[in-house]
């Protein structure tokens, strides 16, 4: 962190600010705004900090820059347009351990002015450490649009019912959720619309029925690209108290998660469950009997390959409530980012997802209609069968040369796509980086016209490779 933001109190604390012009006066506005008592030091005012001067908002020392000016000054602001002028100060005040800031040198000044988002109590201050003050402006501009102009008005309601909710609901935990409920629900809307009076009886209805219950999501993480996370799911993971994640959530995405929820791995990989599914589902009744949010984190999509519907199974039995937020699952976001159409005019017209983990003998799945031409399939957890999957295919007739594509850590920076055809199936699955997704079908070969995404390493392989079925 180059800077440490702070909000400094400044009512009654005398500031200095060095100049008289238009930069001056632009210092001075917001000085006067967070109530400095303000002593401005300069030969001439203009125009605005004059009639300032006149109506008695600061005071003025006509004449030129003293050291002896900084006794007793919490804080300093140079804004001539004289560099030496300006460093002096600098100089002076650093002696002293007096904070300063020269406007427009970063390189003077002990402190620098964020750009602000001013919704009274509420502050926003956005810094790029002076480094790209453009990035600023518009991070300042997007979130300017984003928070509403009633955010003032809602923190001082909130501020006025403060004690009062401490006291009816006595754990933090039961507080964040009565306030996050609040915030995002009828309360917020009320108060958006300027109806007061109703958005306080709603906050006493709240407060009346408020009881502990704890409940479920479940939440699709996407593939990997935090980017792909929905705006309802990380709404979902920042209001969270434990997170129950598994293996394929990238950290990227975790990072998003509220930094003081409990975090837990519930990791399962192919053929190595770090913990079981039974001790999973204790772990979300557990929690949530407690009265916790606890919200089930799963790559992709929770209803895709995820166990998703089990899991809610054991939620409504026990009498948990509980809701889902589907995510972008692997099959639509991995093959969106190796420029793979999954269907298309002239090669398919349907797709299948199917999970190569199957049972044993592998012969539960429907081959003779899954090696029909003119459709796509998409194996997950596809790695390790893909020898009899290509086998099963090629049996039942799917040609040989049908193109394939093997695509690992889809969306990821380190994503790979490897292509080749059905018969190289086994060998391009193995020297994929896990997870990985098997995709078959004319439109693999759509990758090498339409990739966009990262650094593609395109793997051809020159010779078919020897596969052997016994
Ligand atoms: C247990 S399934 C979970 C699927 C997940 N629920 C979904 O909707 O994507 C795990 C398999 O999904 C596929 N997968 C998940 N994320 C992937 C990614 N980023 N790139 C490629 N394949 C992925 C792999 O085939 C992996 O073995």
């Amino acid at each position: 962190m180059d800077y440490l933001p702070i909000f400094v109190e400044l009512k009654g604390r005398l500031v200095l600010l060095v100049g008289g012009g238009e930069v001056a006066a632009r210092k001075a506005t917001l000085l006067l705004r967070a109530g400095a008592l303000l002593r401005v030091i300069a030969p001439e005012l203009r125009s605005e900090l004059q009639q300032r001067y006149q109506a008695g908002e600061l005071e003025w020392y006509k004449g030129e820059f003293q050291p002896e000016y900084l006794d007793g000054i919490f804080l300093v602001i140079a804004a001539t347009d004289d560099r030496i002028l300006n460093h002096q100060v600098f100089s002076e005040a650093d002696k002293r351990g007096i904070l300063v800031n020269v406007v427009d040198d970063q390189a003077h000044c002990s402190f620098i002015f964020p750009s602000i988002i001013d919704r009274s109590p509420v502050l926003v201050a956005i810094s790029s450490a002076g480094k790209a003050p453009v990035l600023a402006r518009l991070i300042r501009e997007k979130l300017e649009a984003l928070l509403p102009s009633s955010l003032g008005m809602m923190a001082n309601i909130a501020g006025k019912w403060r004690e009062r909710v401490k006291q009816r609901l006595t754990s933090m935990r039961q507080r964040r959720s009565f306030w996050e409920q609040a915030f995002n629900g009828r309360f917020a809307m009320l108060v958006t619309n300027g109806q007061i009076q109703q958005a306080e009886k709603q906050l006493e209805q709240q407060l009346e029925q408020s009881d502990s219950q704890g409940e479920l999501a479940l939440v699709g993480a996407g593939p990997g690209d935090p980017g792909l996370l929905t705006l309802k799911g990380l709404q979902v993971i920042q209001q969270a108290d434990v997170v129950l994640y598994d293996h394929l959530v990238s950290s990227d995405v975790l990072d998003l998660v509220r930094r003081d929820a409990d975090k837990i791995c519930v990791g399962k990989r192919a053929g190595n469950h770090s913990v079981s599914q039974e001790e999973t589902n204790r772990l979300i009744v557990k929690f949530a009997r407690r009265g916790e949010k606890v919200v089930r984190l799963k790559g992709g999509d929770p209803f895709i390959f995820g166990r998703g519907g089990e899991e809610l199974q054991v939620a409504a039995s026990a009498g948990i409530p509980f809701q889902v937020v589907p995510g972008i699952t692997a099959a639509i976001g991995a093959t969106a980012y190796a420029g793979i159409p999954l269907t298309h005019r002239e090669h398919s017209q349907s797709i299948t997802f199917i999970t190569g983990h199957c049972r044993e003998k592998g012969n539960e799945l429907d081959w003779p209609a899954l090696a029909r031409g003119y459709q796509t399939l998409v194996i997950y957890m596809g790695t390790v069968k893909a020898a009899l999957i290509s086998h099963q295919l090629i049996l039942h007739g799917r040609a040989e040369d049908t193109p394939v594509a093997v695509i690992g850590c889809g969306t990821r920076l380190e994503q790979q796509v490897l292509t080749g055809t059905l018969l190289e199936l086994e060998q391009l699955a193995q020297q994929a980086p896990s997870p990985a997704l098997l995709v078959v079908g004319e439109v693999a070969q759509l990758h090498h016209q339409i990739a966009w995404f990262g650094q593609q390493s395109i793997a051809k392989i020159s010779r078919p490779a020897v596969v052997d079925f016994a």
